[in-house]
């Protein structure tokens, strides 16, 4: 019963209360095991609030040096590992809060003046988003960057272009490639839009209605870097829609990432043997000797799997939430958290495996060769020859069958056998069937010709080195 009671005192809530919150509501209540990660984003958001309220009378200027200095004393207690968290004080606010009055005194206890943690929480999470996402974005551009000297590298390499995983038609490995670096650069705009959307500050909204003391806003974010204020108190407070922003971002990043490692599971089987994965991110079997497996690649395209679940988590508890505030939104942490991390570590990752792997240029080219790869330009042809497509199609389709039958290749036909199916064909039909021909007739801006592949790239040099100075 003493124990309770002392547990009372202890809440910077507690002074409405007559019993403790129970132990295990304590422990379910609590976030600081997780909310911790914000501490040095919750600290300089207080050094600026108590700069804000002596601005505003609220307190001295020497209370309000000796605050910050608290402050700065704490921030340098946690990072040096000398303060340890206490789950008592619920969340990674009230720790700072109640160390800083433990620390100074009465003048610790001003802090909080006119402030909220509705308003410190969602200003916090917002600050540590806005650096994530300016960590993350230079790990998106150092994988493009390792996607086009690939690119570049490896040219002259044709492989099997593929629909319903069945052979369609040559392309070059550098095209498969800079297609992933083209989905990768709007996973780069959506991650800089969330940006622009999380860079508001909700400082000074207070509990939700706003605050009574003449807090200066605008100050505030300018010492905190931010580029805009809130204009609505209950809105600040309340949504969490800038962290759905950034996970629904991560999701479809993720989602790139985890085809991309699909690819990479079916390339380095035996079947396909177009890639092998350098041993350093390769795993053996426990049983068979001779296994070589392409776990980072699999567990890449596994965790996308959390990363869609962390923002199906948030929209569920955030689609049933009255404004303003609910202590619901304490969720919105850890999935965010979860996300950053794991989209980090897959994309560095990714870049390595990739930069590390070799690519078997001859078993791609041999791929290519086999499986009637040129059909369609061979209908081209003849459409070039004035037949009608659906007919060339057709003709085609028959020669496709004769060559299934006699279990050849399309470049095995002479022009004597061509003209047994159509009179149109003469001697340069059998140019159109090579594979390398079929990569040069796609000279179109996107297409798979070497030229046009080359183009791209060089627009993706440029705007990477552009991005590189700005970063
Ligand atoms: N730990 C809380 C959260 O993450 C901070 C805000 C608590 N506010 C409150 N009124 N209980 O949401």
């Amino acid at each position: 019963m003493a124990r309770k009671k002392k547990k009372v005192k202890d809440k910077l809530w507690g002074g409405r209360f007559r019993e403790a919150l129970s132990d295990a509501a304590e422990i379910f209540t609590s976030s600081v095991d997780f909310d911790k990660k914000l501490y040095h984003h919750d600290i300089i958001g207080s050094i600026a609030y108590s700069n804000a309220l002596m601005k505003a009378h609220v307190i001295s200027q020497k209370e309000c040096k000796r605050i910050i200095k608290g402050l700065t004393a704490i921030l340098k207690g946690i990072k040096s590992g000398k303060i340890q968290f206490r789950t008592e004080f619920e969340d990674v606010h009230m720790n700072i809060e109640a160390l800083l009055i433990d620390m100074i005194g009465d003048t610790g206890k001003k802090l909080h003046t006119g402030r909220s943690r509705n308003d410190q929480v969602a200003t916090d999470l917002r600050m540590y988003l806005k650096d994530e996402i300016a960590a993350t974005i230079p790990l998106i551009s150092k994988f493009q960057a390792t996607l086009v000297e690939l690119a570049e590298k490896h040219i002259k390499v044709i492989m099997p272009g593929y629909t319903h995983l069945q052979r369609a038609q040559p392309v070059l490995l550098s095209h498969h490639l800079m297609a992933y670096y083209t989905m990768l650069d709007r996973d780069k705009e959506r991650i800089f839009e969330t940006y622009r959307r999380t860079d508001v500050m909700p400082l000074g909204s207070g509990a939700l209605a706003g605050t009574n003391f003449k807090i200066d806003r605008k100050f505030l974010a300018d010492v905190l870097s931010f580029s805009e204020i809130s204009k609505n108190s209950v809105d600040a407070v309340s949504d969490r829609d800038f962290v759905l922003d950034y996970l629904s971002a991560a999701a479809i990043l993720m989602m790139h990432l985890s085809r991309m490692c699909e690819e990479l599971v079916i390339w380095s089987s035996y079947e396909f043997s177009f890639i092998e994965l350098s041993d350093q991110y390769s795993t053996g079997s426990s049983i068979m000797p001779q296994k070589k497996n392409p776990d980072v690649a699999e567990l890449i395209r596994g965790k996308s799997g959390r990363v869609y679940g962390n923002l199906m988590s948030l929209l569920t508890v955030m689609k049933g939430l009255p404004l303003a505030y609910n202590r619901d939104t304490q969720e919105d942490k850890e999935p965010l958290f979860d996300t950053i991390e794991t989209v980090q570590a897959s994309l560095k990752l990714m870049t390595e495996m990739l930069a590390t792997a070799k690519f078997n240029d001859k078993e791609m080219l041999d791929a290519a060769r086999k499986g009637f790869l040129t059909a369609t330009d061979l209908a081209f042809y003849l459409v070039n020859k004035g037949v009608p497509f659906r007919k060339a199609h057709e003709i085609v389709g028959k020669i496709i069958a004769y060559c299934e039958d006699a279990n050849m290749q399309l470049d095995y036909l002479s022009v004597q056998e061509l003209k047994k199916f159509s009179d149109r064909f003469s001697f340069d039909a059998q140019k159109i069937i090579s594979t390398e021909s079929s990569i040069a007739s796609k000279d179109i801006y996107g297409g798979t010709a070497t030229v046009r592949v080359k183009e791209q790239i060089k627009i993706a040099r440029k705007k990477l080195t552009k991005v590189k100075e700005k970063e």
